[in-house]
Order: C-alpha cells, then structure tokens, then sequence
C-alpha cells in the first residue's frame, strides 16, 4: 500500500511496473539488464520515501523538499524501461520457440519423421512410412489421418503431375451439369482445393459447406481410414516417364522447388523414388491394391476422352447426354484449358510461387519423354514398370513397343 502512494507520487507507470517487477524478479533482472542500476536506485528512492511517509504519521518534522527528477534521470527511465521490456520480448519468443520446437520434435518423432538432404532442391523433404514428403505436410500428418470424410466427397488423387487438374475440371463441370459459367467464376483451386497444401488449410475445407471435390497427392496411409468406403475416389496415372519430365520442368517453374540440377539429376532422383510423394511405384500401389479406387489413365483422356468422361460420370452417378459430354471434352482441350484464367495457375505469377517464363500448362502431350530421356534412364524406368509396380499396369508411352525397340539398339548415346 506504501509502496503505491510512493509509486503515484512520482506519476509514471513505467516506474510502477519496473518496481512491481523488481520485487518479484529481482535477481533475473539484475542478470540480464542495465536496468538493475535504475531498479535499485529505486528501491533506495523508496525505502528513503517510505521513511518520510512513516515519519510525517508521527507529527515529526517536515521532510526535507522533494528533488525534482533531471530530464537526463527522465530519459534514463525511459531507455531502462525500453530495455526491460525488449528483455520481456525476447524472453517471451525465446520461451515460445523452445515450445513450439518441443510439440515439433514430439510430432516428428511420433510419426518417425526423418529430414533429408536432397541435391539440387529449395525444397526441405522427410521420409515418413517409406515415403518422400515435401516439407509442408509435415506438421499436418495426424490432422490429415483424422479429417472426417463425407460420403457425398469426391476425392482425386494422384502422383504430382499425372493429370490433376484436368480430371478437376472434368469432375466439377460432370457434377454441376455442365455449368460452364459457373466454372469460370471461381479459380479451379477454390472449387476443388488441395488437401495437402496449407492454403486453404483443412479448417476450410472441413467447414465447406457445398458437395467437396477434394485434391490430393498423399500417399494413401497418409489418409482417413476406409477413404474410399465412405467417399468417391478417382487415381489418376499417367506414365511415368512422362511424369519425370513434366516433373522436371514443374520444379523449375516452382519457385519453392528451384530444382538446380540437370533432367539426368532428376530422373535419377525418380528412379530412387527420392522426389516430393515419391517412390511413384509406391503411391501408385497403395491405392490400386484396394477396391472401390476408380482409376483413370491420363493416356486414355488424350485417345478416348468419350469413354473415359462417360465412365467417370457413371461412376459418381450422374446420366450426362453424349451432347454434353461432347462439350466437356472441348471445354477441357489443352488449348481451351492453357487459356482459361480459372484454371492455368497464371496467378501463381502473381503471387511469385511460380517464375514468370514458364507455363503450368506446358505442352499437355503424349511421349514428351522421348525428347529428354537417356537410353539407360528409360530402360530402368522400364525396369521399375517391370518389377517394382505389383500393380500391372499397361502403359502407352507414345509409342510402339517395337519402334522403342528400334531406338534402344540404335541409341547407344546418352540421349534418346
Ligand atoms: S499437379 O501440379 O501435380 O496438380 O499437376 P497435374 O495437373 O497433375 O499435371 C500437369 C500436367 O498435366 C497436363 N495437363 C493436360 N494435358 C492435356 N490436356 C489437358 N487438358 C491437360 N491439363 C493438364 C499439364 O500440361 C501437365 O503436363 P506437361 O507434360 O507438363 O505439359
């Protein structure tokens, strides 16, 4: 109570809180700040003060006349004050970060998370259930497992690259009937966000209140339970020497992935399975070893979109006219697709996840690889395809196998 009376005397809050503090951290504060001087010449000020408080009840005679404070005294306060509470901030961020590092390290070790090295990339990745997972997914692992799934959800799936977004837009315009204008007025991101990503981020997508068609490339034990019991689920393949080059070129137009190396570099980093979501024998395994996984290859949209748009449609129980599936196929062209602002990620040059000289829509074909790979390369891809894949798959490559014959004698170089 003294203490306050002397405190309001003076008329400055900043000396109140560095006297309240004093007597509860002293021995901290005198450690760690040059405000030690001016709290204990306080602490003089106050026991001297609290004196004359004591002797004026006394009838004793008056104290002597009040000191009044230099502004030089004034501007130490301040800068004492200042430092004090830098000295609270930093403490503060400090015991912060030791927290938050602790939950990370806890989580890290609960899912056997181990931090990897990779050559060449911006990109941190960490081996998780045998896997290579880009850094982004790491902290949202268990969320990921438990996210409740409904059984109106369309969930797509696939290894990066292998024909996502065409499939996205099939799915929405297939279950909006074809409301082309619809389409255009929302980023393809937006009406079928990326599971994975922290943007939107599961809260959002969990509180979407309209039919969720849901974009995803983790491996599937890094998903709910039963996924494909409760919900849709369409796979996407496509082959994966394709996918090596597409790939490649995605890692640098990314500029979070800023991949240095050469396509060798990279093709060897596929065929060790070491790339974001990789191996690619794995995720293609896991999800075509159960049933109920509505598999479309990306090869069959480019040589019998009618089949495939039909089938697809089918299977998430919508009768759509042959006139309409007509016009999906030509809405979802590679041309049209590359052209439609809602949908070619040209924003992402905006908003500098992307570099300016690229496209993501960079040529859309079938046998591109034949343009990049190495004979040995390919042939160990082929070897993968072979042996590694339990799943058997047939594969168009764009090209026959005799003529691919042709070339692997011919070749002997290091390019195809
Ligand atoms: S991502 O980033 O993983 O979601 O990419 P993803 O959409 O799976 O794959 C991108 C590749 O698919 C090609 N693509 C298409 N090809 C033909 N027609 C259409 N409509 C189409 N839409 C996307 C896209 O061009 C990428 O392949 P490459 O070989 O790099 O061109």
């Amino acid at each position: 109570m003294n203490r306050l009376c002397y405190l309001a005397s003076i008329g400055k809050s900043s000396i109140r809180i560095n006297v309240k503090l004093f007597d509860k951290q002293k021995y901290f504060l005198i450690k760690l700040s040059d405000s030690s001087r001016f709290l204990a010449s306080t602490r003089i000020n106050f026991d001297k003060n609290l004196q004359s408080i004591n002797n004026t009840d006394k009838n004793s005679p008056p104290p002597p006349p009040k000191k009044e404070i230099s502004p030089i005294r004034k501007l130490l306060f301040v800068k004492d004050y200042l430092d004090l509470l830098i000295i609270i901030f930093l403490a503060t961020g400090i015991y912060i970060g030791y927290k938050n590092s602790k939950i990370r390290k806890d989580h890290e070790k609960k899912f056997n998370i181990e931090w990897l090295d990779i050559p060449f990339t911006k990109h941190k990745i960490f081996t998780c259930n045998n896997f290579f997972l880009p850094e982004f997914v790491a902290k949202s692992l268990e969320k990921f497992k438990q996210f409740e799934v409904r059984p109106d959800d369309v969930w797509i799936v696939s290894f990066p690259k292998s024909g996502t977004t065409w499939v996205q837009e099939l799915v929405y315009l297939i279950e909006n009937e074809c409301d082309f204008k619809k389409a255009t007025q929302d980023s393809i991101e937006n009406r079928s966000p990326f599971f994975d990503y922290p943007s939107p981020g599961l809260k959002h997508i969990q509180n979407i209140k309209s039919k969720r068609i849901i974009k995803t490339h983790l491996p599937r034990s890094f998903l709910p339970d039963d996924i494909e019991k409760k919900a849709k689920v369409i796979y996407i393949v496509r082959n994966p020497k394709d996918v090596t080059v597409s790939y490649f070129h995605f890692t640098n137009l990314s500029t979070q992935a800023q991949f240095t190396g050469n396509f060798y570099d990279f093709t060897k980093l596929f065929i060790e399975g070491k790339v974001p979501y990789g191996p690619w024998w794995s995720h293609v395994d896991d999800y075509l070893t159960k049933e109920d996984v509505h598999l479309i290859y990306y090869e069959d949209l480019h040589t019998r979109p009618f089949e495939v748009i039909k089938e697809l449609s089918k299977y998430l129980g919508k009768d759509l006219s042959d006139d309409q599936i007509k016009s999906i196929i030509d809405w979802c062209s590679f041309d049209k697709m590359k052209n439609n602002p809602a949908v070619n990620y040209e924003w992402y040059k905006e908003l500098g996840l992307y570099k300016k000289n690229g496209h993501f829509f960079r040529k859309g074909k079938i046998g591109d690889w034949l343009n990049h790979f190495a004979v040995d390369d390919s042939q160990q891809i082929d070897l993968i395809v072979e042996n590694k894949l339990k799943t058997k798959l047939n594969f168009n490559y764009g090209i026959c196998d005799e003529d691919l014959e042709k070339i692997y004698l011919v070749k002997n170089t290091k390019s195809l």
